[in-house]
């Protein structure tokens, strides 16, 4: 299975475009020291050809281009097979909308996610009315096979798990499974994908321990980091974001957990770790823990392509 990470920054990107925070005043003024990020969403393919996103970001026409996909002779061509949504929230859906001159779209996500994207924020509609878009239901605890475009196995299977989290701000009447992480599995090699996550309890992190690469939520450095920078009335845990830091964050649960390779996606404008020369960084990879960055790649178990090479 191989992985790339195309947008390892939470909505807004980084730097926010409204941001002057020190660590997006580096990522303008000094980016060899905190590399410019486009918004949450990552890459898998069995056969490092054919991909999926997991989530469509606002910043998906630029993130399309890292995908090492042969372009035709002429005429057009779609370079994803399919999305696989983890929420409805902004920064993990407005890419749909910007996809829909694909005509065929195929989208993966919980019945809850389908009705917050038809009824709350309308994206699915939107996108409807421009590109066929067949759906896959996915369950919690339920593996689910995806599909290409033409219908046969793509040898990756997805089963969604509930992590602790409220529904988007917007949504109405949100089922239990607005909010999933995500076990991607192909070839005997298993990915986590969490990008948004409001606590780690044992149950979560056995379920973790299986991955051999776990993408977690890396939004905020502390609990309370905007409202200490006068940002916003509310700490990261009542924006259902677990910190990193501190006796209850997610890097002291994480720094045991006994999976080979663990990153931290989805990090907000604000998070000092975005800063390479900064001691949160350094904590982070004292850890044995990885901060994420655009244009990441991971392959699980099969050779590299020569396309990824
Ligand atoms: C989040 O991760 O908390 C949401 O994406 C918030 C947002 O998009 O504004
Ligand atoms: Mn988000």
């Amino acid at each position: 299975m191989h992985l790339i990470l195309l947008g390892t920054a939470a909505g807004g990107g980084f730097p926010q475009w409204n941001c002057w925070m020190p660590t997006s005043r580096a990522a303008r003024e000094t980016p060899h020291r905190a590399h410019p990020r486009t918004q949450s969403s990552v890459a898998v393919s069995a056969d490092g050809v054919r991909w999926f996103l997991l989530n469509a970001s606002p910043d998906v026409r630029e993130q399309l281009r890292r995908l090492p996909v042969a372009p035709p002779a002429t005429g057009r061509q779609v370079p994803i097979e399919g999305v696989v949504l983890t929420d409805a929230e902004v920064d993990h859906t407005l890419g749909l909308t910007l996809l829909r001159e694909a005509r065929l779209l195929p989208v993966t996500a919980t019945a809850a996610v389908f009705r917050i994207l038809d009824e709350d924020s309308g994206i699915l509609r939107v996108t409807g009315a421009f590109a066929q878009v067949p759906r896959t239901v996915l369950e919690p605890g339920v593996r689910t096979p995806l599909l290409y475009r033409d219908g046969t196995p793509a040898a990756i299977t997805v089963e969604p798990f509930l992590v602790p989290a409220g529904p988007p701000s917007f949504a109405r009447n949100a089922g239990a499974d607005h909010t999933v992480g995500l076990l991607l599995r192909s070839a005997g090699h298993t990915v986590a994908y969490v990008p948004g996550c409001g606590g780690l309890d044992e149950a979560l992190l056995h379920r973790l321990a299986e991955a051999d690469l776990l993408l977690f939520d890396g939004t905020f450095w502390t609990n309370d980091e905007m409202q200490a920078a006068g940002l916003s009335p509310k700490s990261a845990l009542d924006m259902d974001h677990l910190p990193i830091s501190g006796p209850d964050g997610s890097l002291i649960r994480l720094a045991t957990l006994p999976v080979p390779q663990k990153v931290y996606v989805h990090l907000n404008t604000t998070n000092p770790v975005l800063l390479e020369d900064s001691p949160e960084r350094a904590a982070v990879v004292a850890a044995g823990l990885v901060v994420g960055d655009d244009g990441m790649q991971f392959t699980l178990g099969a050779p590299v392509p020569a396309a990824l090479a």
